[in-house]
């Protein structure tokens, strides 16, 4: 018997399982990887599971990925950087091809023909998507089935409360599994795949465990972090009980967004109308909504097919999904327009890594939502979330054993100093004063859609009260609230010192950055003259 290699001993652990956690965890194990995939809930419970949209890719023969590059890079508000954009559009057709692989349904039309699907600021219709508006959830069963026949091993219900380090660099993760004891897990290389955190404000379309935990401990570790002022926040959920995503494959069908009084505005702001970039459209809608005195505005669906029945078959069918919530909350949407308002959606911003989703700290890798490859700049393309974690996720899972080879682990370049936790409350009214419910009630009116020094003042104010009287956390919960606060601070204190508007990082008190790119063509325009041609 011949002895294992260096590759063969590696140890990854991957935090996380979404679609970059499970791609990253199934390329290592390929590359003689030993892998362990931890996560806080069931494998199958990850923000992945509810993209509804699609994912992005060149795969039609009339696409061009130099037109995916450009969209991708307009979008960004001028802030994306060129490398990462350029390994996303690129690779992306591979790895969702490595997706049909796998057993992914992507719908197909009547000629056999992927169905081509359009979104906001996309000058070509490349979004491909499963049951109709459950694409997160095809892929997500896909990979886990994958994984579960897979030698990697899965360890559920196990929360990161911290890395470890030795010597400077990341050898292991501290647990709290079932909620009730610690444990370390000692490794080669760790991999952050822990997602976002759309827990931080009061209306978010992120499930509950997006929580900030990866980035919270990267922070405490000593990892470097960047762009935590861009906060996306989504244009349409609907504004009748909790915040339930209408993706804006909706508009890409041609539904439009009304004021209460039936009237188009969407065009006041940008000549895309409500096909502009999810930032513009989203602040577009708060306007209006301010304008109404915080009313909903509408998404009107009447207009995708001439006829009640028509319209309702069109929808049950296209978007089953979100037709079911409609429906549920009382609504009839093939009948009249439905109230939406826009909520937080994704973090741009993250623990800053190379193109092979290394960190600054050697040992620690972070991919999908939780890094900041630069790949999203200020805003991020629709259907380009899902594509990262793919890419990026496949591109880590690819060099782990043969930078363990290396015995160096090398990391991108940056730094950032260790952060402790605060000690523990003496006062407990004190410590009580926090609640996660307050937390996201202070970012949503202070540091969300639109801010101001006076608002972010105010808010880095009672954070800084609330961080200086913590409760000490034991549970899981108190865990989150504790990565949630930290993030909190940081996401305010990046958002005072950005001292100008650029994509989704909007100040009322500060002009448009010369940055802003926005000068770019319509993707609409583009549409039409590729049309033509
Ligand atoms: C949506 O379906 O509108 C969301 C897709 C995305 O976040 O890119």
């Amino acid at each position: 018997m011949t002895a294992p290699t260096v590759a063969q001993r590696a140890h990854a652990v991957v935090v996380g399982s979404g679609i970059a956690g499970l791609t990253v965890a199934l390329h290592a194990v390929e590359h003689g990887c030993r892998v362990t995939l931890v996560t806080k809930d069931v494998l199958e419970h990850a923000n992945t599971r509810y993209a509804q949209g699609g994912i992005a890719g060149v795969m039609f023969d009339d696409d061009r990925t130099a037109d995916h590059e450009r969209d991708t890079l307009t979008a960004g508000a001028g802030l994306a950087d060129p490398e990462a954009v350029r390994v996303l559009v690129e690779e992306g057709p591979a790895r969702i091809r490595e997706l049909i692989d796998l057993g992914v349904g992507f719908d197909r039309g009547a000629d056999g023909d992927f169905v081509k699907g359009l979104e906001a600021a996309h000058s070509y219709p490349r979004i491909l998507h499963a049951g109709g508006d459950a694409t997160g959830t095809a892929i997500e069963k896909a990979l886990v089935a994958r994984l579960r026949a897979s030698r990697v091993r899965v360890v559920e219900h196990a929360f990161l409360i911290d890395l470890v380090l030795t010597d400077g660099r990341v050898t292991g993760v501290d647990l709290l599994v079932e909620d009730e004891h610690r444990e370390r897990v000692e490794a080669d290389a760790i991999v952050l795949a822990t997602g976002g955190a759309g827990e931080l404000y009061a209306h978010s379309t992120n499930p509950a465990v997006a929580t900030g935990d990866g980035i919270a401990a990267a922070i405490r570790a000593g990892a470097a972090v960047a762009d935590l002022e861009f906060f996306q926040f989504h244009p349409t959920v609907l504004a009748v009980g909790d915040s339930f995503l209408v993706s804006e494959a909706v508009r890409g069908e041609g539904a439009t967004l009304v004021d209460e009084h039936g009237r188009r505005f969407a065009f006041d702001a940008h000549p895309d109308g409500e096909l502009a970039p999810r930032d513009v459209v989203s602040r577009a809608i708060a306007q209006q909504m301010e304008a109404q005195d915080g009313r909903p505005v509408f998404l009107d669906a009447t207009v995708l097919r001439p006829t009640y029945d028509e319209r309702r078959a069109f929808l049950a069918r296209r978007f089953p999904t979100i037709d079911r919530a409609v429906r549920d909350r009382g609504l009839d949407w093939a009948a009249a327009p439905i109230p939406v308002t826009p909520a937080a959606h994704y973090l741009m911003g993250g623990v800053v890594t190379d193109l092979f989703g290394r960190t600054t700290l050697p040992g620690l890798y972070a991919v999908g939502e939780v890094a900041r490859t630069g790949v999203h700049g200020a805003n991020r393309l629709a259907s380009n979330s899902l594509l990262e974690g793919a890419v990026f996720g496949a591109r880590a899972g690819d060099v782990i054993a043969s930078d363990a080879a290396t015995g160096i682990w090398p990391a991108t370049e940056g730094f950032a100093a260790p952060v402790a936790r605060p000690a523990p409350a003496t006062d407990a009214a004190a410590a009580a004063a926090f609640s996660r419910a307050a937390l996201q009630e202070l970012l949503w009116e202070d540091a969300g859609l639109v801010r101001d020094e006076t608002g972010l003042g105010r808010a880095a104010g009672v954070l800084a009260t609330w961080r200086a009287q913590p409760r000490e956390p034991r549970t899981e919960h108190d865990f989150e609230d504790e990565n949630l606060l930290l993030l909190a601070v940081r996401l305010v204190d990046a958002a005072r010192e950005r001292r100008e508007s650029v994509g989704a990082h909007h100040r009322r008190d500060a002009g448009q950055s010369e940055n802003a790119g926005r000068g770019i063509p319509s993707s609409t325009a583009l549409r039409q003259e590729a049309l033509a041609c």
